[in-house]
C-alpha cells in the first residue's frame, strides 16, 4: 500500500507532462477561471468517477458527491455547492447520478445498525417508505434493489426542484435543467431516467415558493 501511495504522486507528474505535451498553456488556461455548464451530484463510490464516465475534461463539471447521491435540505455542504453552481457559475444542467449496486441504498433496505451513518441512511429509508407499495410488490430482491436506486434518484431530483435556489433560478428565467441518471457498474452505461425538469410546473403545490 505504501507503494501505491507513492505511485499516486508519480502518476500526477506523468499526467502533468501528458497535458503539457498536448498544450503548453493547459494549466494557465484552467487557472484563469472556471465556467462549467454542469453540476454533478453523485455517489462517493470509488467506481463512479464523475468526469471520467462522461468524458468530461477538467473545468467542465462542478462536482458534489456523498453517500447515495442525496439532496438533503439541511445539508449545508450540498446547499453551498448548489448555491454557488446556480448563482455564481450559472450552470445550465444539474445531474443527479445514482448507480446500481449502491452500498448506501442496499444498507437502507436492511436493518443493521452501523453507527453515525445510520442517520444519513435514514433519509434513504424515507424514500423507501414513500414508495413501499411499489417496492414491496417486487419479489426479486435484485430487481427491488435496482428499482430502489432509480426511485431514490427520482426523489433527489424532486428534492432539488423544491429548493429555493433552483425555484428562484427558474422564476428569474435562468436556463436550468435538472436530470436523473443511473450508472451501471457492470457495463459502464448510464440510463437516463427521463425525469428532467426545466420549471416547477410538476412540483406539488405545497412546495411552490412565491418570490
Ligand atoms: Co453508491
Amino acid at each position: 500500500m505504501e507503494n501505491f501511495y507513492h505511485q499516486l504522486l508519480e502518476n500526477n507528474k506523468d499526467w502533468v507532462a501528458e497535458k503539457l505535451a498536448i498544450n503548453p498553456h493547459y494549466f494557465e488556461k484552467l487557472a484563469a477561471g472556471q465556467k462549467p455548464p454542469v453540476l454533478w451530484i453523485g455517489c462517493s463510490d470509488s467506481r463512479v468517477p464523475a468526469n471520467e464516465i462522461i468524458g468530461a475534461e477538467p473545468g467542465e463539471v462542478f462536482v458534489h458527491r456523498n453517500i447515495a447521491n442525496m439532496v438533503i435540505h439541511s445539508d449545508m455542504n450540498m446547499l453551498s455547492v448548489l448555491d454557488y453552481a446556480v448563482n455564481v457559475l450559472e450552470v445550465k444542467h444539474i445531474i443527479v447520478c445514482g448507480h446500481y449496486g449502491c452500498g448506501g441504498i442496499q444498507t437502507a433496505m436492511k436493518n443493521q445498525h452501523i453507527g453515525i451513518i445510520d442517520n444519513w441512511i435514514r433519509h434513504i429509508k424515507d424514500v423507501y417508505r414513500l414508495n413501499d407499495d411499489e417496492l414491496n410488490a417486487i419479489e426479486n430482491e435484485q430487481d427491488r434493489f435496482n428499482r430502489f436506486v432509480e426511485l431514490n434518484v427520482k426523489e433527489q431530483v424532486n428534492d432539488l426542484a423544491k429548493t429555493s435556489i433552483v425555484q428562484k433560478a427558474w422564476e428569474n428565467g435562468q436556463e436550468l435543467g435538472i436530470h436523473g441518471w443511473v450508472y451501471g457498474l457492470n457495463n459502464g452505461l448510464i440510463k437516463d431516467l427521463k425525469i428532467s425538469m426545466w420549471d416547477n410546473s410538476n412540483l406539488p403545490y405545497v412546495y411552490k415558493l412565491d418570490f
